[in-house]
């Protein structure tokens, strides 16, 4: 798998992060990068963070391309996955898993977060594969599911948290 490096979206690569696009067939299952981010000016509650392959962290200028986007936010005790997205010409290489490893790491981090969720589209069959396989499993949550009927909403339960930082950790150093 390969790793990752999560940096913020700033003003420096936000043309790229609005540059980024999922396949066409894809555009259902997920806002556009600018809503995300216009969201994310809006709301100091919620953390964007651009995607690259990690031969770019300790540089300024990444030198590779970003790869996607992913945001979260932590509010009322819960670490929330909102967006991940990676751009079509990188889908499928590893950089979706790796990314939403390092995410649930960060979330881990706060000690504020008793939680950690995510949730999709219905017919998203990757993401609801890949969620799945993380350990996220379904989280009956009412006032969601009345709002967003469509959604399916995830929670990674407390015992996934301790075994899957091991593997987690396991699979970040291979
Ligand atoms: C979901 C998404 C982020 C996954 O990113 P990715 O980098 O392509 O995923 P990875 O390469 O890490 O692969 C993760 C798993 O998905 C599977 N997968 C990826 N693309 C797939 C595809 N088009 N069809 C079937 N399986 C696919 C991989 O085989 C892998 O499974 P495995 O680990 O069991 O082998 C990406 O498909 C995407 O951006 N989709 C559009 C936006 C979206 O749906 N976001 C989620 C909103 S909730």
């Amino acid at each position: 798998m390969p790793g990752v490096h999560l940096r913020l979206v700033t003003p420096d690569n936000e043309a790229e992060c609005l540059r980024l696009r999922v396949d066409d067939s894809q555009a259902r299952f997920i806002a556009t990068n600018a809503k995300s981010l216009a969201q994310a000016k809006a709301n100091p509650l919620l953390v964007p963070l651009a995607i690259y392959d990690r031969e770019a962290c300790g540089y300024l200028k990444p030198g590779v391309p970003m790869v996607g986007f992913v945001m979260y936010e932590v509010d009322c005790g819960v670490g929330s996955i909102l967006r991940i997205m990676i751009d079509r010409a990188h889908q499928g290489k590893g950089y979706g898993r790796a990314a939403m490893i390092q995410v649930i790491r960060r979330l881990q981090r706060y000690p504020e977060v008793e939680m950690i969720v995510t949730s999709h589209r219905h017919d998203n069959a990757v993401a609801a594969s890949l969620f799945r396989s993380l350990g996220f499993v379904p989280w009956d949550v009412r006032e969601a599911a009345e709002l967003n009927p469509g959604e399916v909403h995830l929670r990674l339960p407390d015992s996934v948290w301790i075994v899957k930082e091991r593997v987690m950790d396991k699979e970040i150093v291979e």
